[in-house]
Parts: C-alpha cells; structure tokens; sequence
C-alpha cells in the first residue's frame, strides 16, 4: 500500500472546479452561510467559461416580445426530444431571475440605448412555440460574456468568505460503504502536498471532456476529470455519444468565433460564394441550430463546395457588417481571427469548420443537481453526499443538442439550484463525516501507481491515439463502420492505460504526472461515448447516423446509461422525464406543444 502523508480539511460542502457552475454553486453555498470550500486545477478566473463569447440565454423581453414557455420549446425541440422535461422548464423558468442576480452581482452586460440588458439572436431561438421569427434572447457582455460572468463570481464568492484551494488536482472521490460520498482526496500541484476534504455535499463542477478530440474549441484542461471520477467509484455516465460540434472554428486551429457573428447578421458562403443556409433552412437560414448548421457546411464540403487549396472549409462572412458594430459588439472575435487566421474581418471573410465544442452527455443528475444512480426499481435514485452541475452534469436540460447560450445558462441556474438543494439537505448541525480510510487508501494506491508507471506507452502518444480516433470514427456524420471500427480502437487503446509511461516521478508541478492523470479521466469518457454511440441505431441531434438517417422515438427515446470498468463499457436505459414541472393551467406548457414532431427551420 502507498504511504501518502496528508492535511484533512472539513466542510460542509466541498465544489470541484471554479467555472460558472462551480462558482455559482460555491456563491449560492457561502451565501447561505454553510461552510464551503473551492478546489480547482485553475487559477478560478482560468476556468473555461472564461472562454464562452456570444452570451446567455434568457427571455427577459428587452428586444422585443419573449416568454419562458417560448425558450422552454426551443429547448426541447433543440434536444430533439432527449431533454428531460422538468428540467428544461426549470432551466427557461429560472433563466431571467438567474440573469438579473448576476446583474446585481455586478456583471456588465452591453446595453440597449435605454439601458437595459442588450440581448442578440443565437441559433434555434424562436418565437411563437417555434412558428415566429428568430428572437433577440442571448443576454452579452460584447463577445466576452464567460470573462465578465466569471470575474464576477469570484468576486463576490470571495465576499461571501468561501475558501478556494487553487491549483489542487482532485484525484478521487471517498465514498463510504454505503455508497455516500463523504469528500474528496487532492494534490496540491505547487508542492506536492496531500489533502483529503471531508464534507457533507461534493459538487462536481469539474467541466466537458473536449480534449478526447483532436480537434476542440475547449481549454486544454477541459479533460472530464469529474467524469472519470464517478467512473471509477462505480456509478454511471448519461448520454455521452452526444458530441456537439460547433460551426464556426477557426479553421487549423479550432479556436471559437462565436455564434454571435451569424446572431450580428454574418453568414456562410461556400467555394460559390452561395449563402447555401438558405436551401437547408428557409426560415433561419445560418441561425438554425449548431447539429444541423454542422451537417449543412459537412454536406457543402463533401459535395465539393468547400473553399480553400484543399476545399475542405468554408467561409463566415462579417466584412459586410459596420466596421462600428464588429468593434462594439465582436471586438475578441476579431481579435481571435487577426492571431489565429490572419484575416482582417473587416476586409475578409473567416475560414471555419465544424469543431468539437460541448458534451451534451455527463453525470446523470435530476434538476436539482443531485448525482443519480439508477437502478432497474429506481431509474431517479440519489446518490447521497454528491451533485454534478455545469457541463460536467447531465441534468438533462441539452438531450441531444444543446442551443447556443443554454450553456452558460444552464451553469448559472443549475449551480445556482444546487446551493438552494444544498440549503435544506446539508444538516449545518450534524458533524462533518469522519475520513473513510479504506477510500483513502485506494486513491492514493491509484495515484502511486501512475506516478510509478514504466510500460511502453508515453502519455502524449497514447493521448494522441485517442484523439485521432475519437475525431475519425465519432464525428459529425457517423456509420455502423465507423463506429464499429471507433470502438474497437478505443478499446484496444484505453487497455494500453496498464502499460503507459510516466518519466517524471516528483510531486511537485509534475505536468507529466498530471497530464496522465487527466489522460486516465479522458479514457472513460471516450470510451462511453464511442460504445453509446455505436450502439444507439437512430440519428437524433447531434447523433446524426447514416445507416439510421431517422430520429427512432419508438426505441431510442431513453437516455444512455454507461458504466465503464477499465476498457469495459456497460450499458442499459433510464427513461426520459416527459412530465413538465407546471400544469397548463398554472401557466404550464401544454403536453400537446412539446409533443414530439419532424424537426425542421
Ligand atoms: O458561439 C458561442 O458564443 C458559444 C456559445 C455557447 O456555446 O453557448
């Protein structure tokens, strides 16, 4: 057994990860004056919200007419019929108070010339239950909006006296015989110090796990570490063959020019200079939803249309836009265009393709925040002492698409949600639970042994492996070869894990040992979504099969449960949640409006 010294530290609650969500929850925890601890990776204001442009959705009205039952639609209409319903009400319901406490909070959001909040259009946002035209609901910050969100939480975290531990990597959770998560066992980067954290709540807010591409607009750090966690204590994983891939990366190097561009009136041209949005959706055009915008520019590509020596992008065009506007509105965009594509926006237009951008998949949750394991007699049943927010969750709020500006959404509400549940299950009288030594041990067996690797794979080739074959064989449009041939490279590569190489053995800021760490969180979410994916034979949102060209709601309207042991993958079902939260005649939406119909823009 490894002898690790360690410092114990106790809380109430403990959060993992200094994103939106993380943030908002430790906020909402600390405000409530329950004793609450931030363990991050990051610097808290380097988390990758930090990196979120164009904005977050909410129905405030301040452009023109908007309801909560409008967005609830689009967001079910956008999940193509995954998204659990009570969820996705409460995310619509709770969106304009969630965004008015951040205004009060101190985010500087643009402004319209009254002086209200300035709200653009974003992909997939409609009015009139999807008959209208497209509405102005994404609340910003210029193209900056995760920076302003971000900066402010801290901020006011910091006011409400919550503690952060920066720079710590969380490399196991400790869960109790019984199957209740009593904390957390870190490692402090810069000085290789231990430390366990024992508490009454453990949020995991620990982000996607975009970097199991090769291609991604995520931060490098984005690498599922929370996924991988609840992998290894034995609970499941929810819908993880939903990959978002956003339209507009800058093509080479993946980086984000955000939806905002099309919501400030750019457009996609191909090597014709057509607007060909225009034939795949009539009604709106280059702001349909991302699954769908992404499977237009593929087609245009693979019929010959792309632009560029190889013709394998496409071009988003802002140089018709004043030059006034792109400065006030997309001023970072236009930044991120000049560095990582040498084009001037005001003279040229950007090449782009579909990148890797969002997990719709992650920790199964119900509303409220609480991790669920389910079982054949309870498909909601809790996980006692452990809620997951943010992208690491999987609430069901995005089912199989997620809209542009849900996300960052979602992180304030559901973070948000998970402080108020939080508030009245976390007993501030009842002693913090004691360490579970045997849990202990385990984690830092698993750690010595990494640490200690000597087989024949380097982290970066095996990372590398991974990430090729994740971009091949689970990608925009997919077949039962691909996916076949996906899953079994996966699980030929996620079995080297055993024979992988560590060279630097020290503790402190050893980024080898780290970066093989987060390999081994990759591994479990990767392979989840190739076998989910090979396996779920239908297309639905971002899931777009070929040898199953149609959404199957007969079959296939279930989520995804995956329990992965090792290269392993289980799977089994849990049913979709279809009952909204309000009846209609309390304001509800009614059953017969979120039915489930063709979708079509
Ligand atoms: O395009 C964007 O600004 C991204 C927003 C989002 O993913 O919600």
């Amino acid at each position: 057994m490894a002898e690790y010294e360690y410092e114990t530290h106790d809380y109430d609650c403990v959060v993992v990860g200094a994103g939106g969500a993380g943030l908002r929850a430790t906020l909402g925890m600390a405000e409530q004056g329950l004793r609450t601890a931030c363990i991050s990776k990051v610097f808290p204001t380097r988390s990758h919200t930090v990196a979120a442009q164009g904005g977050i959705a909410a129905s405030l009205g301040n452009m023109g007419p908007d309801s909560w039952q409008w967005h609830m639609y689009d967001t079910v209409k956008g999940s193509d019929w995954l998204g659990d319903t009570d969820a996705m009400e409460y995310l619509a319901r709770e969106a304009p108070k969630a965004v008015y406490e951040l205004e009060h909070y101190g985010v500087p959001f643009s402004r319209t010339e009254e002086g209200k909040i300035y709200q653009r259009p974003f992909g997939g946002h409609t009015t009139e239950f999807g008959e209208g035209p497209a509405v102005q609901r994404t609340c910003a910050a210029a193209d900056r909006t995760g920076h302003a969100i971000l900066h402010t939480l801290y901020g006011q975290s910091l006011k409400q006296q919550a503690e952060f531990y920066i720079e710590y990597f969380a490399i196991d959770l400790i869960m109790s015989d019984d199957g209740v998560c009593t904390g957390v066992v870190c490692w402090k980067l810069d000085d290789g110090t231990m430390h366990v954290f024992n508490a009454k709540m453990v949020v995991l807010a620990t982000g996607g796990y975009g970097r199991a591409y090769f291609s991604a607009t995520s931060a490098h750090t984005c690498t599922g570490d929370g996924g991988g966690m609840v992998a290894r204590a034995g609970l499941p994983l929810q819908d993880m063959e939903f990959v978002q891939f956003h339209p507009t990366g800058i093509y080479g190097s993946g980086c984000l020019i955000t939806e905002g561009a099309r919501g400030e009136g750019g457009y996609l041209t191909n090597s014709e200079g057509e607007r060909f949005m225009e034939r795949y959706a009539p009604n709106y055009k280059d702001l349909a939803p991302r699954d769908y915008v992404s499977r237009c520019m593929t087609m245009e590509i693979r019929e010959g249309r792309g632009v560029g020596a190889g013709a394998d992008h496409i071009h988003l065009n802002l140089n018709h836009l004043p030059k006034e506007a792109l400065a006030e509105r997309l001023p970072g965009i236009s930044e991120s265009a000049k560095i990582f594509a040498g084009v001037d926006v005001t003279k040229e237009p950007i090449p782009v393709l579909p990148t890797v951008h969002y997990n719709m998949g992650g920790i199964p949750t119900n509303y409220f925040g609480e991790v669920l394991n389910p079982t054949a007699k309870d498909p909601n049943a809790v996980v006692p002492g452990l809620m997951a927010v943010g992208e690491a969750g999987c609430a069901s709020v995005h089912g199989a698409n997620r809209l542009g500006s849900n996300s960052l959404i979602d992180l304030v509400v559901f973070g948000r949600a998970a402080a108020i549940r939080a508030g009245t299950v976390v007993d501030r009288n009842a002693a913090i639970p004691s360490t579970h030594k045997p849990s202990v041990d385990k984690a830092f067996d698993r750690f010595d042994t990494v640490r200690h690797a000597n087989g024949a794979n380097p982290t970066a080739d095996l990372r590398l492996e991974m990430q090729k074959a994740m971009q091949e064989d689970a990608a925009v449009f997919r077949t039962d070869k691909t996916l076949k041939e996906g899953v079994e490279k996966m699980t030929a590569i996620a079995g080297k894990m055993d024979d992988i190489h560590v060279t630097d053995r020290s503790l402190v800021w050893n980024s080898d040992l780290m970066e093989t760490l987060e390999l081994g969180n990759l591994m479990p979410n990767a392979l989840a979504t190739i076998v989910g994916a090979e396996a779920r034979k239908e297309s639905r949102g971002a899931h777009a099969h070929e040898d199953y060209s149609t959404r199957d709601d007969e079959n296939w309207r279930v989520h995804t449960i995956a329990r992965v042991d090792g290269a392993k993958v289980e799977l089994s079902h849990r049913p979709v949640i279809t009952t909204p939260l309000s009846k209609e005649k309390d304001g509800g939406i009614s059953l017969k409006k979120i039915a489930p119909k063709e979708r079509t823009f």
